[in-house]
């Protein structure tokens, strides 16, 4: 057992700094992020929470050049049926997007649960299987913080068509896609989500997204 740090009020108000400043990025320069950055971001993600802790996230860090163009080229066919499915007076904005950074991003991992670990004993996901996808959520959004955290950005890419990145992949034929994310040094570093610079959608306040009971 080691001695538990002590956070204090200067941390917590960075940290406040990195929750507001954390952004969904679509635009990075190509520069390599340095390896042991890399490692070390992938091993922190590894020790977010999981039901029972079962730790079901599998990830595939995808290099080879052929494998990203047969991602790109889902994205390319998932995103122009997401288009062709918008209401008219959102259509031109929505074609105004940029929805992925997978042209450029230099790191791009995809993140699968296997929806049946041998670890964890089935505990706390019997009722709510559901549970392991969230915990694999879980990790990304530890790799998210800790990226931002390094001046990296993250952005994470859900138009495409689970069962065709499995395949384009080649990974076991059970495990579940959950995301696909793109990761690199941000272009324009931003405080505000890019959704609502384009004027597709606000952040909502507290008071709309709470209960009191
Ligand atoms: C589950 C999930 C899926 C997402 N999929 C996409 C996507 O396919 N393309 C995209 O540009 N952004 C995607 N995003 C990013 C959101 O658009 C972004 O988080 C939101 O606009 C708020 O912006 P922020 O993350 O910069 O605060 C996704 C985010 C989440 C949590």
């Amino acid at each position: 057992m080691s001695t538990p740090p002590i956070f204090d009020e200067r941390f917590t108000g960075e940290l406040a700094e990195l929750f507001a400043w954390r952004r969904d990025v679509r635009h990075f320069h190509t520069r390599a992020v340095e390896t042991a950055m890399m490692d070390d971001l992938l091993a922190s993600a590894c020790r977010a929470p999981s039901v029972g802790l079962s730790q079901p996230w599998r990830l595939a860090r995808v290099r080879q050049e052929e494998r990203r163009e047969a991602v790109r080229a889902i994205y390319r066919r998932c995103n122009a049926d997401a288009q062709s499915l918008q209401p008219a007076e959102r259509a031109g904005l929505y074609a105004r997007l940029k929805l992925s950074g997978l042209e450029e991003a230099p790191e791009q991992i995809a993140v699968f649960i296997d929806p049946d670990p041998a670890t964890g004993g089935g505990l706390g996901r019997a009722t709510m299987p559901e549970t392991l996808a969230y915990s694999a959520v879980l990790a990304i959004h530890t790799l998210w913080l800790g990226a931002s955290a390094r001046g990296l950005g993250l952005g994470w890419v859900s138009i495409l068509d689970p069962v065709a990145m499995a395949g384009a992949l080649d990974v076991p034929a059970h495990w579940r896609f959950v995301a696909y994310l793109c990761i690199g040094y941000p272009r324009e570093p931003s405080d505000v989500p890019e959704l609502e610079r384009a004027g597709w959608e606000r952040r909502a306040p507290l008071a709309d997204v709470l209960l009191e009971r």
